[in-house]
């Protein structure tokens, strides 16, 4: 493959990406969140700024330094997310690995929650639909050229994957099978298959993060409207 490195096959572009999980606020002090570790999309970063982009990073919780000449706007919660990510708009391409919470609790309570006396037997937690950012960003009057998403499953891996990006109007989807011990969530290393629009696959075996973000980046970079040949 052509070095899109060394030809900064991505210069002149503003690429957005966002990382990690998010917050989802219960009381003060209390939230729901998952796993992500924010490793893939900042490793994604700093492979974009090294083809020669211009790179915003919309990061959620997460405990990583922020690559070398980009863009880093944190944020926790999924409405924060999205708002930070619109903000960000134009952009070229928009890769999505954030981990973003599903659902939210009703209501962020002003103080720190108490047992309650009645509660002995446990307590039913309320739960709203967050925003879909990728979807919102897929369908938006600024829509980036490409859109790019992940699908981190457990089974059915590819036909699950191929669904997102077929219902989320998507270029490429990165289909990430999670149930395989020592990759995706958390971990230094991944293994993912590639999905474009025409339901191709290129698949993309066992590596360091670093090295499949350069793979993942490369890619896109050769198949982006109005790349150099
Ligand atoms: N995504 C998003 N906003 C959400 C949920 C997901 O932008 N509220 C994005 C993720 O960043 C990822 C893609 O959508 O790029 C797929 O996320 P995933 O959790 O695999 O799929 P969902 O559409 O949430 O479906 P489900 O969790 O039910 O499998
Ligand atoms: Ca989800």
């Amino acid at each position: 493959a052509a070095d899109c490195f060394e030809r900064g096959l991505l210069s002149g572009r503003h690429v957005l990406i966002n990382a990690g999980p998010t917050r989802e606020a219960l009381d003060p002090v209390r939230y729901l969140s998952n796993y992500s570790s924010g490793k893939m999309g900042f490793a994604l970063a700093e492979a974009a700024v090294e083809a020669g982009a211009r790179v915003t990073l919309v990061a959620g919780p997460v405990n990583l330094p922020t690559p070398a000449r980009v863009k880093r706007v944190d944020v926790v919660s999924a409405r924060d997310m999205l708002a930070a990510c619109e903000a960000a708009l134009p952009a070229d391409l928009f890769i999505a690995s954030a981990a973003v919470a599903d659902y939210r609790p009703t209501e962020c309570a002003d103080n720190k929650l108490k047992k309650d006396p009645g509660c002995e037997d446990g307590l039913t937690l309320t739960l709203v639909r967050n925003p879909d950012i990728l979807a919102t960003l897929a369908d938006h009057d600024q829509r980036p050229r490409w859109c790019v998403g992940f699908a981190a499953e457990t089974d059915d891996v590819l036909n699950y994957a191929a669904g997102k990006l077929q219902r989320k109007n998507l270029d490429l989807i990165i289909a990430n099978d999670v149930s395989q011990p020592g990759i995706g969530f958390n971990s230094d290393d991944n293994a993912v298959t590639l999905i474009d629009r025409q339901l191709q696959q290129h698949a993309l075996p066992h590596a360091s993060k670093a090295k499949l973000a350069r793979q993942i980046i490369t890619f896109i970079a050769e198949h982006l409207p109005g790349s150099p040949d």
